[in-house]
Protein backbone atom coordinates (compact mmCIF):
# COMPACT_ATOMS: atom_id res chain seq x y z
CA UNK A 1 0.00 0.00 0.00
CA UNK A 2 1.08 3.22 -0.71
CA UNK A 3 -0.16 6.44 0.65
CA UNK A 4 -0.10 10.31 0.18
CA UNK A 5 0.48 12.51 3.36
CA UNK A 6 -0.94 16.27 3.66
CA UNK A 7 0.11 18.16 6.36
CA UNK A 8 -1.18 21.88 6.59
CA UNK A 9 -2.01 22.34 10.16
CA UNK A 10 -0.36 25.37 11.35
CA UNK A 11 2.49 26.85 9.51
CA UNK A 12 4.30 23.97 7.75
CA UNK A 13 2.98 22.72 4.14
CA UNK A 14 4.36 19.06 4.42
CA UNK A 15 3.79 16.32 1.83
CA UNK A 16 5.30 12.41 1.98
CA UNK A 17 4.65 9.90 0.09
CA UNK A 18 5.16 6.28 2.13
CA UNK A 19 5.35 2.65 0.85
CA UNK A 20 4.73 -0.39 2.40
CA UNK A 21 7.74 -1.53 0.40
CA UNK A 22 10.02 1.10 -0.23
CA UNK A 23 9.73 2.85 3.26
CA UNK A 24 9.18 7.19 3.17
CA UNK A 25 9.63 7.68 -0.69
CA UNK A 26 9.75 11.20 -0.81
CA UNK A 27 8.78 14.49 1.63
CA UNK A 28 8.78 18.05 0.85
CA UNK A 29 8.22 20.95 2.91
CA UNK A 30 7.48 24.58 2.61
CA UNK A 31 7.65 26.73 5.99
CA UNK A 32 5.92 30.15 6.16
CA UNK A 33 7.92 30.95 9.44
CA UNK A 34 9.85 33.86 7.17
CA UNK A 35 6.15 35.54 6.60
CA UNK A 36 4.92 35.41 9.70
CA UNK A 37 8.17 36.47 12.04
CA UNK A 38 6.99 39.97 10.64
CA UNK A 39 4.00 39.73 12.62
CA UNK A 40 5.67 37.79 15.53
CA UNK A 41 3.24 34.71 15.36
CA UNK A 42 1.34 32.88 13.08
CA UNK A 43 -1.38 34.57 11.10
CA UNK A 44 -3.87 32.27 10.74
CA UNK A 45 -5.65 33.70 7.34
CA UNK A 46 -2.24 34.43 5.59
CA UNK A 47 -1.23 30.71 6.73
CA UNK A 48 -4.26 29.45 4.89
CA UNK A 49 -3.61 31.64 1.69
CA UNK A 50 0.03 30.03 1.91
CA UNK A 51 -0.86 26.82 2.33
CA UNK A 52 -3.59 26.82 -1.36
CA UNK A 53 -0.64 28.46 -2.82
CA UNK A 54 2.38 26.20 -2.46
CA UNK A 55 0.09 22.78 -1.66
CA UNK A 56 -0.24 21.78 -5.44
CA UNK A 57 3.06 22.17 -6.34
CA UNK A 58 4.65 20.22 -3.34
CA UNK A 59 1.97 17.53 -4.13
CA UNK A 60 3.62 17.62 -7.60
CA UNK A 61 7.11 17.58 -6.30
CA UNK A 62 6.39 14.70 -4.13
CA UNK A 63 5.48 12.21 -6.51
CA UNK A 64 8.17 13.40 -9.15
CA UNK A 65 11.16 12.95 -6.74
CA UNK A 66 9.39 9.18 -5.92
CA UNK A 67 9.38 8.42 -9.48
CA UNK A 68 5.86 8.15 -9.42
CA UNK A 69 3.35 9.12 -12.24
CA UNK A 70 0.71 11.89 -9.94
CA UNK A 71 -2.32 9.49 -8.46
CA UNK A 72 -0.56 6.54 -8.28
CA UNK A 73 -1.14 5.95 -4.74
CA UNK A 74 -3.57 3.96 -3.21
CA UNK A 75 -4.87 6.62 -0.01
CA UNK A 76 -4.41 10.01 0.82
CA UNK A 77 -4.41 10.95 4.32
CA UNK A 78 -4.21 14.32 5.73
CA UNK A 79 -4.27 15.72 9.08
CA UNK A 80 -7.88 16.63 10.02
CA UNK A 81 -6.41 18.61 13.30
CA UNK A 82 -5.97 19.78 15.78
CA UNK A 83 -4.86 22.99 14.34
CA UNK A 84 -6.35 25.86 12.62
CA UNK A 85 -9.64 25.98 11.19
CA UNK A 86 -8.81 27.21 7.88
CA UNK A 87 -5.21 25.40 7.48
CA UNK A 88 -6.73 22.38 7.75
CA UNK A 89 -9.21 22.82 5.82
CA UNK A 90 -7.04 24.04 2.90
CA UNK A 91 -5.29 20.43 3.49
CA UNK A 92 -8.69 18.33 3.72
CA UNK A 93 -10.47 19.62 0.63
CA UNK A 94 -7.52 19.11 -1.23
CA UNK A 95 -6.61 15.80 0.12
CA UNK A 96 -10.53 14.32 -0.18
CA UNK A 97 -10.63 16.04 -3.37
CA UNK A 98 -7.48 14.23 -4.86
CA UNK A 99 -8.67 10.99 -3.95
CA UNK A 100 -12.31 11.12 -5.01
CA UNK A 101 -10.68 12.17 -8.53
CA UNK A 102 -8.13 9.10 -8.39
CA UNK A 103 -10.69 6.63 -7.18
CA UNK A 104 -8.91 5.97 -3.52
CA UNK A 105 -10.31 6.76 -0.09
CA UNK A 106 -9.41 9.07 2.04
CA UNK A 107 -8.45 9.39 5.60
CA UNK A 108 -7.73 12.34 8.13
CA UNK A 109 -5.22 12.27 10.56
CA UNK A 110 -4.45 12.97 13.85
CA UNK A 111 -1.54 15.62 14.31
CA UNK A 112 -0.08 14.08 17.44
CA UNK A 113 -0.78 10.78 16.06
CA UNK A 114 1.93 11.90 13.31
CA UNK A 115 4.28 13.40 15.66
CA UNK A 116 4.18 10.26 18.34
CA UNK A 117 4.69 7.55 14.93
CA UNK A 118 7.53 10.23 13.60
CA UNK A 119 10.46 7.83 14.79
CA UNK A 120 9.50 5.06 13.16
CA UNK A 121 10.35 6.73 10.19
CA UNK A 122 14.12 6.03 11.68
CA UNK A 123 16.29 3.44 10.73
CA UNK A 124 16.00 1.93 14.47
CA UNK A 125 12.38 2.49 15.53
CA UNK A 126 11.33 1.77 19.06
CA UNK A 127 10.20 -1.20 19.38
CA UNK A 128 6.47 -1.48 21.57
CA UNK A 129 5.33 -0.82 23.88
CA UNK A 130 7.14 2.66 24.83
CA UNK A 131 6.32 5.58 26.71
CA UNK A 132 6.44 9.19 24.46
CA UNK A 133 7.14 12.03 25.92
CA UNK A 134 4.91 14.89 23.24
CA UNK A 135 6.62 18.20 23.20
CA UNK A 136 5.22 20.87 20.84
CA UNK A 137 3.86 24.21 20.50
CA UNK A 138 0.44 22.94 21.27
CA UNK A 139 1.13 19.95 23.34
CA UNK A 140 2.80 18.55 26.12
CA UNK A 141 1.74 15.16 26.74
CA UNK A 142 3.40 11.64 28.22
CA UNK A 143 1.59 8.22 26.39
CA UNK A 144 1.70 5.20 27.17
CA UNK A 145 2.37 3.69 23.48
CA UNK A 146 1.26 -0.09 23.84
CA UNK A 147 1.28 -0.97 19.73
CA UNK A 148 -0.07 1.15 16.71
CA UNK A 149 -3.14 2.94 17.55
CA UNK A 150 -3.54 2.08 21.02
CA UNK A 151 -2.35 4.85 23.43
CA UNK A 152 -3.18 6.36 27.16
CA UNK A 153 -2.72 9.42 28.10
CA UNK A 154 -0.70 9.34 31.53
CA UNK A 155 0.06 12.83 31.94
CA UNK A 156 -0.53 16.35 30.21
CA UNK A 157 0.00 20.05 31.01
CA UNK A 158 -2.58 21.71 32.57
CA UNK A 159 -1.92 24.88 30.89
CA UNK A 160 0.87 25.96 28.77
CA UNK A 161 2.31 23.27 26.20
CA UNK A 162 6.52 23.25 26.82
CA UNK A 163 7.37 24.71 23.12
CA UNK A 164 4.46 27.54 23.74
CA UNK A 165 6.29 28.50 27.30
CA UNK A 166 9.57 28.46 25.16
CA UNK A 167 7.81 30.76 22.57
CA UNK A 168 6.49 33.34 25.26
CA UNK A 169 9.41 33.68 26.84
CA UNK A 170 11.23 34.18 23.98
CA UNK A 171 9.22 36.93 23.22
CA UNK A 172 9.49 38.85 26.61
CA UNK A 173 13.12 38.65 25.85
CA UNK A 174 12.72 40.26 22.81
CA UNK A 175 13.60 37.42 20.10
CA UNK A 176 12.12 37.14 16.76
CA UNK A 177 9.74 34.70 15.96
CA UNK A 178 9.52 31.68 16.33
CA UNK A 179 11.47 31.81 19.43
CA UNK A 180 12.16 28.29 20.65
CA UNK A 181 15.18 27.56 18.84
CA UNK A 182 16.58 31.13 19.60
CA UNK A 183 15.95 31.28 22.67
CA UNK A 184 17.48 27.74 23.17
CA UNK A 185 20.66 28.94 21.43
CA UNK A 186 20.99 31.97 23.49
CA UNK A 187 20.79 29.38 26.42
CA UNK A 188 23.75 27.74 25.09
CA UNK A 189 26.57 30.78 26.45
CA UNK A 190 24.32 30.97 29.72
CA UNK A 191 25.70 29.98 33.10
CA UNK A 192 23.71 27.18 34.39
CA UNK A 193 22.70 28.08 37.79
CA UNK A 194 23.10 31.36 38.10
CA UNK A 195 18.53 31.96 38.04
CA UNK A 196 17.34 29.00 39.08
CA UNK A 197 13.69 28.67 38.28
CA UNK A 198 10.82 26.47 39.72
CA UNK A 199 10.92 23.53 38.90
CA UNK A 200 6.83 23.38 38.44
CA UNK A 201 4.59 20.43 39.87
CA UNK A 202 7.20 18.04 40.16
CA UNK A 203 6.64 17.41 44.01
CA UNK A 204 3.26 16.50 43.12
CA UNK A 205 2.69 13.18 42.66
CA UNK A 206 1.22 12.08 38.87
CA UNK A 207 2.96 12.94 35.43
CA UNK A 208 0.80 16.74 34.65
CA UNK A 209 2.95 19.46 33.48
CA UNK A 210 2.49 23.47 34.10
CA UNK A 211 4.38 25.96 32.81
CA UNK A 212 2.66 29.19 32.79
CA UNK A 213 3.88 30.15 35.92
CA UNK A 214 7.73 29.61 35.21
CA UNK A 215 6.79 32.17 32.55
CA UNK A 216 5.72 34.65 34.99
CA UNK A 217 8.73 33.75 36.82
CA UNK A 218 10.84 34.91 34.24
CA UNK A 219 9.13 38.09 33.80
CA UNK A 220 10.20 39.26 37.37
CA UNK A 221 14.00 38.46 36.97
CA UNK A 222 14.27 40.14 33.41
CA UNK A 223 12.23 43.20 34.97
CA UNK A 224 14.63 43.04 37.92
CA UNK A 225 17.81 43.19 35.91
CA UNK A 226 17.05 45.83 33.16
CA UNK A 227 18.56 49.00 32.65
CA UNK A 228 16.85 51.24 31.06
CA UNK A 229 14.57 48.42 29.02
CA UNK A 230 17.66 46.72 28.26
CA UNK A 231 18.73 43.68 29.60
CA UNK A 232 22.82 43.22 28.85
CA UNK A 233 23.37 40.17 26.54
CA UNK A 234 25.29 38.32 29.51
CA UNK A 235 21.88 38.60 31.71
CA UNK A 236 20.03 37.27 29.14
CA UNK A 237 21.82 34.07 28.08
CA UNK A 238 22.22 33.34 31.83
CA UNK A 239 17.89 33.91 32.44
CA UNK A 240 17.76 32.11 29.03
CA UNK A 241 19.62 29.13 29.95
CA UNK A 242 17.81 28.86 33.63
CA UNK A 243 14.60 28.88 31.78
CA UNK A 244 15.46 26.34 29.50
CA UNK A 245 16.69 24.07 32.64
CA UNK A 246 13.60 24.86 34.45
CA UNK A 247 11.45 23.23 31.48
CA UNK A 248 14.52 20.26 30.83
CA UNK A 249 14.60 19.44 34.41
CA UNK A 250 11.01 19.13 35.02
CA UNK A 251 10.04 16.90 31.36
CA UNK A 252 13.16 14.65 32.67
CA UNK A 253 11.84 14.14 36.37
CA UNK A 254 8.25 13.22 34.84
CA UNK A 255 9.83 11.35 32.03
CA UNK A 256 11.69 8.96 34.63
CA UNK A 257 8.43 8.50 37.04
CA UNK A 258 6.35 7.75 33.62
CA UNK A 259 9.59 5.30 33.19
CA UNK A 260 9.15 3.36 36.42
CA UNK A 261 5.26 3.55 36.44
CA UNK A 262 4.69 1.55 33.59
CA UNK A 263 8.09 -0.21 33.53
CA UNK A 264 8.61 -0.01 29.82
CA UNK A 265 12.23 0.07 28.32
CA UNK A 266 12.04 2.38 25.63
CA UNK A 267 11.51 6.07 26.32
CA UNK A 268 10.69 8.76 22.81
CA UNK A 269 10.47 12.17 22.38
CA UNK A 270 8.90 13.77 19.59
CA UNK A 271 7.30 17.25 18.74
CA UNK A 272 8.84 20.29 18.52
CA UNK A 273 10.79 20.71 21.19
CA UNK A 274 11.90 17.43 21.06
CA UNK A 275 14.78 19.35 18.67
CA UNK A 276 16.04 20.55 21.58
CA UNK A 277 20.09 19.79 22.23
CA UNK A 278 19.72 20.45 26.17
CA UNK A 279 16.17 17.99 26.53
CA UNK A 280 18.02 14.89 24.41
CA UNK A 281 21.23 15.63 26.56
CA UNK A 282 19.11 15.07 30.02
CA UNK A 283 16.87 12.60 28.68
CA UNK A 284 20.15 10.25 27.92
CA UNK A 285 20.89 10.61 31.61
CA UNK A 286 17.80 9.41 32.89
CA UNK A 287 17.23 6.36 30.07
CA UNK A 288 20.78 5.14 31.29
CA UNK A 289 20.49 5.50 34.83
CA UNK A 290 16.75 3.73 34.05
CA UNK A 291 18.37 0.88 31.99
CA UNK A 292 16.25 1.90 29.23
CA UNK A 293 16.78 3.47 26.06
CA UNK A 294 16.05 7.04 24.41
CA UNK A 295 14.57 7.51 20.24
CA UNK A 296 13.66 10.55 19.07
CA UNK A 297 12.93 11.80 14.92
CA UNK A 298 16.08 12.95 12.74
CA UNK A 299 15.51 16.97 13.25
CA UNK A 300 13.52 17.85 10.25
CA UNK A 301 10.25 15.35 11.49
CA UNK A 302 10.43 16.65 15.17
CA UNK A 303 8.75 19.78 14.05
CA UNK A 304 6.37 19.24 11.34
CA UNK A 305 6.17 17.39 8.22
CA UNK A 306 4.14 15.56 5.84
CA UNK A 307 6.21 12.24 6.32
CA UNK A 308 5.07 11.26 9.67
CA UNK A 309 1.52 12.33 8.17
CA UNK A 310 1.77 9.77 5.30
CA UNK A 311 3.33 7.04 7.89
CA UNK A 312 0.32 7.88 10.35
CA UNK A 313 -2.36 7.41 7.55
CA UNK A 314 -0.44 4.35 5.95
CA UNK A 315 -0.12 2.66 9.29
CA UNK A 316 -4.29 3.07 9.57
CA UNK A 317 -5.21 2.58 5.85
CA UNK A 318 -3.60 -0.51 5.60
CA UNK A 319 -5.65 -2.21 7.83
CA UNK A 320 -9.09 -0.58 5.87
CA UNK A 321 -9.48 2.66 7.79
CA UNK A 322 -11.01 5.60 6.22
CA UNK A 323 -13.08 8.69 6.81
CA UNK A 324 -14.61 9.24 3.62
CA UNK A 325 -15.54 12.28 1.40
CA UNK A 326 -17.06 15.11 3.70
CA UNK A 327 -15.42 17.42 5.13
CA UNK A 328 -14.17 16.62 8.70
CA UNK A 329 -11.92 18.66 9.88
CA UNK A 330 -11.31 18.76 13.99
CA UNK A 331 -9.98 22.07 15.13
CA UNK A 332 -10.06 20.68 18.66
CA UNK A 333 -9.21 16.47 18.58
CA UNK A 334 -8.17 15.00 21.93
CA UNK A 335 -5.69 12.72 21.02
O1 LIG B 1 5.70 20.31 16.56
P1 LIG B 1 5.85 21.72 16.13
O2 LIG B 1 6.58 22.02 14.85
O3 LIG B 1 4.46 22.41 15.96
C1 LIG B 1 3.36 22.13 16.77
O4 LIG B 1 2.65 21.11 16.50
O5 LIG B 1 3.18 22.92 17.72
O6 LIG B 1 6.54 22.47 17.37
C2 LIG B 1 6.86 23.83 17.33
C3 LIG B 1 7.35 24.23 18.72
C4 LIG B 1 7.53 25.73 18.86
O7 LIG B 1 6.96 26.12 20.08
C5 LIG B 1 9.04 25.90 18.87
O8 LIG B 1 9.47 27.01 19.59
C6 LIG B 1 9.48 24.62 19.54
O9 LIG B 1 8.63 23.63 18.99
N1 LIG B 1 10.90 24.31 19.26
C7 LIG B 1 11.87 24.34 20.20
C8 LIG B 1 13.08 23.99 19.55
N2 LIG B 1 12.79 23.76 18.22
C9 LIG B 1 11.45 23.95 18.08
N3 LIG B 1 11.83 24.61 21.52
C10 LIG B 1 12.97 24.54 22.20
N4 LIG B 1 14.16 24.23 21.67
C11 LIG B 1 14.27 23.95 20.34
N5 LIG B 1 15.46 23.64 19.81
ZN1 LIG C 1 3.13 19.77 15.31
Amino acid sequence: MRVLGIETSCDETGVAIYDSERGLMSHVLYSQVKMHAEFGGVVPELASRDHIRKLLPLIKEAFAKAGLKLGEVDGVAYTAGPGLVGALMVGAATARSLAFGWGVPALGVHHMEGHLLAPMLEEVPPPYPFVTLLVSGGHTMLVDVQSPGCYSILGETLDDAAGEAFDKTAKMMGLPYPGGPMLSKIACKGEVGRFKFPRPMVDRPGLDFSFSGLKTAVRLVIADHAENEVVPEQDMADIACGFQEAVVDTLAIKCRRALQQTGHKNLVIAGGVSANSRLRERLADIVKKERCQLFYPRAEFCTDNGAMIAYAGWLRMRVGQQSGYELNIKPRWPL
